[in-house]
């Protein structure tokens, strides 16, 4: 068998022709295999050397190697770009817009009361008060003994307390009635100066339109060797017109009595009904919002803290009602029925925490 030089050019020729004719990768390497494969054209070409005279195999040895570089080389860039497309089209149909929303809508909401703790929580934390916790099951001392409800006292009833039955030592534990024994866990495990407010969970024996069993307060208190009555007052001021997010407040200082306090007041804030609305900070209807005064000397001595050097204020606020006030909710039980229309309506989204910058509500 003789291979004419024509033959191996049409043959080059021909094969460059499919390589770049091959769509995919699939299709090039068929081309391959008939090519350089085993039983390939060039292959079978490259065998027959053997057959030939010295000097006609010393030249087609030559053009054959070459044939077969030039057939490797197109094959192999061929491929490249066929690798490439490939990839090119994959990362098109896969591509994401990583700006698009993660869900249409948000499900979620913060409950009003989370929303409210979080925006007293926020206003305080601005004055530079600490935040506090304390246990829901308290003993008689921290929640009244401590706090000067002297034994038998009727301050005690009013609270209208949860108790449960007596240990083998005859203690009965209780749910504690305000935040206030976290006063006294406070004063006992630091010392002044003391700026904390104390958010949590509150019980009483009592339920209406106005009242639930369970309840949420903010307690705050100041102990040091000179805060007075007037810081008190501003304190709350300030307090409830970032609360209420108003330039100015009607509000006045009503006396009240409380065992732990002296003296005491109760804050009210002023405010008219229009049509449904509440607006508060105008108008000549009062609304109380909190109980305040000066730590007690008594609360202070049952902490060994001397009232002759250390003095202070205390207050505690309803945060159901404040909520109820500043969002406009008409029945304190529906904060408890978990109803997902009543949550949707009156809830928050997730990610607005409130901050005094951008807006407590927003
Ligand atoms: N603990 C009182 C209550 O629950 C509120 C209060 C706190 C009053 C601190 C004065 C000082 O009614």
């Amino acid at each position: 068998m003789t291979v004419q030089t024509t033959d191996l050019t049409s043959l080059e020729r021909d094969i460059l022709a499919a390589i770049a004719a091959a769509e995919d990768e699939r299709t090039l390497d068929d081309v391959r295999v008939k090519a350089l494969g085993k039983k390939g054209r060039v292959s079978k070409l490259m065998k027959s050397l053997a057959a030939m005279e010295a000097d006609e195999r010393k030249v087609m040895g030559v053009k054959l190697n070459g044939l077969k570089t030039t057939l490797s080389d197109a094959i192999a860039e061929r491929q490249d770009e066929l690798h490439q497309a490939a990839l090119d089209a994959r990362l098109a149909a896969e591509k994401v817009d990583v700006t698009l929303p993660i869900r249409p809508h948000a499900e979620g909401r913060i409950h009003p009361v989370s929303q409210v703790f979080d925006e007293i929580i926020t206003i305080f934390a601005d004055m530079g008060f600490e935040v506090k916790e304390g246990p829901d099951i308290e003993d008689d001392f921290y929640n009244f003994t401590a706090l000067n409800f002297p034994p038998g006292h009727p301050a005690r009833d009013i609270h209208d307390t949860f108790f449960f039955h007596p240990d083998e030592n005859g203690e009965r534990k209780l749910l504690r009635t305000h935040t206030s024994p976290v006063q006294i866990r406070t004063m006992q495990a630091e010392k002044p100066p003391i700026r904390i407010i104390v958010p949590g969970r509150t019980y009483r024996c009592d339920s209406d339109q106005t009242h639930t069993p369970m309840f949420h307060q903010v307690e705050g208190l100041v102990i040091d060797q000179e805060t007075h009555m007037g810081h008190l007052k501003w304190c709350l001021e300030e307090f409830t017109k970032a609360f209420f997010e108003v330039d100015d407040i009607r509000f006045r200082f009503r006396p009240h009595f409380f065992p732990f306090t002296e003296p005491s007041a109760e804050m009210d804030i002023g405010y008219t009904r229009v049509g449904n609305e509440i607006r508060v900070g105008e108008g000549d209807d009062w609304l109380e919002i909190l109980g305040c005064g000066m730590v007690h000397p008594n609360v202070l001595k049952n902490v060994g803290l001397d009232p002759d050097v250390y003095q202070g204020f205390a207050f505690g606020m309803g945060v159901d009602r404040l909520a109820m006030l500043k969002y406009g909710i008409p029945d304190l039980r529906d904060f408890f029925a978990a109803d997902m229309r009543w949550l949707t309506h009156y809830g928050f989204a997730a990610l607005d925490m409130p901050n005094l910058a951008n807006g407590l509500s927003r």
